[in-house]
């Protein structure tokens, strides 16, 4: 069985907060398709309409062409993880997903096959009161796929994971969109599904700003940069600008140019006798990529944001990488 995951222009608002303004995409069968947008850009509340947790005011949410409350076998349909600490603290791993496969008529036999999965084999008799963030979450992963369904819809499971359960986190999630089921996975690093997600839709603000692949994504956005530190850096704006460079991130004394090579920067701020100590070309990551289209739709920033650079701020990290402002 294969489902696929529709969204169409859901509206939801609570009080003044407009937290869905619109929201549409969807997620196909056989792809992992990663769910990526800054906090309170309305992931998780997109996934609780589509689970019908929450009713939105306008649109639709289907799972396999219908609403999820008229789903007859709902696990069997789309597994879910919201919440990791949903959980009764006292009941052992192996315990709450026989209760959670009872309630729903699933075969018991199911669970040992998913601990197994989630790497939890030896520590499915204890409490899962006593679970870290990271086991509640294969935890849960565990639970979600009990009904073998053919959609999976994860919030944030990377949260908590050490490096190694990153690494298994993608893997697995591989290896569920191979097998031919729909994945939705959200996140607000960018770098945690470079090597994983094939289909990515960015949100910000209640809506999709992109629904694209990850080639696509990094093509489209990105292409090569130029970063140049100047002691003249209004001025070479100008110039570059003027030459068809877009600013693409700013800093005192850098500036990081997309639309125009290396060489025809050193050519033009020689000519006009711009100063500048440093010129290095580089290519864009998917992380900078996702900080350009989601720069407008960030809700909460610190106050300084904008406020231009700190100081010994010098706009560039330590790997020599551009911090978009
Ligand atoms: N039950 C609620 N009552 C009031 N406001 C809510 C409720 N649920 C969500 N919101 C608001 O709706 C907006 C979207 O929230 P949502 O949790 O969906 O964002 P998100 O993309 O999941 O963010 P995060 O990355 O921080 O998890 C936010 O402004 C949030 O404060
Ligand atoms: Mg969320």
């Amino acid at each position: 069985m294969q489902a696929t995951i529709e969204v169409s222009g859901l509206r939801k608002r609570f009080g003044s907060t407009l937290a869905l303004d619109g929201m549409s995409f969807t997620v196909q069968p056989g792809q992992v398709t990663g769910f990526v947008g800054p906090n309170g850009a309305g992931k998780s509340t997109t996934m609780r309409v589509i689970l019908g947790l929450d009713a939105a005011d306008e649109g639709k949410a289907t799972v396999d062409g219908k609403p999820y409350a008229s789903l007859r076998q709902p696990m069997r349909v789309i597994g879910s993880l919201l919440d990791a600490g949903a959980l009764q603290p006292s009941r052992s791993a192996r315990n709450h997903l026989l209760w959670l496969a009872h309630s729903q008529g699933l075969d018991a036999r199911r669970v040992d096959q998913v601990i197994e999965q989630a790497g939890l084999k030896g520590v499915a008799r204890r409490r899962a009161g006593g679970y870290s963030l990271g086991m509640r979450q294969r935890l849960g992963i565990a639970g979600a796929m009990l009904g073998n369904p053919a959609a999976i819809m994860l919030d944030e499971p990377f949260n908590g994971m050490d490096p190694e359960g990153i690494v298994w986190m993608r893997g697995y999630l591989r290896s569920l969109a191979a097998e031919g089921r729909a994945v939705l996975v959200s996140s607000h690093l960018m770098s945690e599904l470079q090597d994983t997600a094939d289909h990515l839709v960015v949100v910000g603000r209640g809506k999709t700003i992109a629904d694209t692949t990850v080639a696509s994504l990094l093509a489209e956005v990105s292409g090569d940069r130029v970063t140049l530190r100047t002691s003249a850096r209004p001025q070479a704006t100008v110039v570059l600008e003027n030459a068809g460079a877009t600013v693409v991130a700013s800093g005192q004394d850098v500036l990081t140019i997309s639309g125009l090579a290396a060489e025809k920067v050193v050519a033009l701020l020689g000519a006009l006798a711009v100063p500048f100590s440093e010129v290095s070309a580089h290519r864009a990551t998917l992380e900078q990529a996702y900080m350009e289209l989601t720069r407008q739709a960030v809700e909460f920033r610190p106050a300084d944001f904008d406020a231009g650079p700190r100081a010994g701020d010098d706009g560039v990290d330590g790997d020599g990488q551009e911090v978009p402002r």
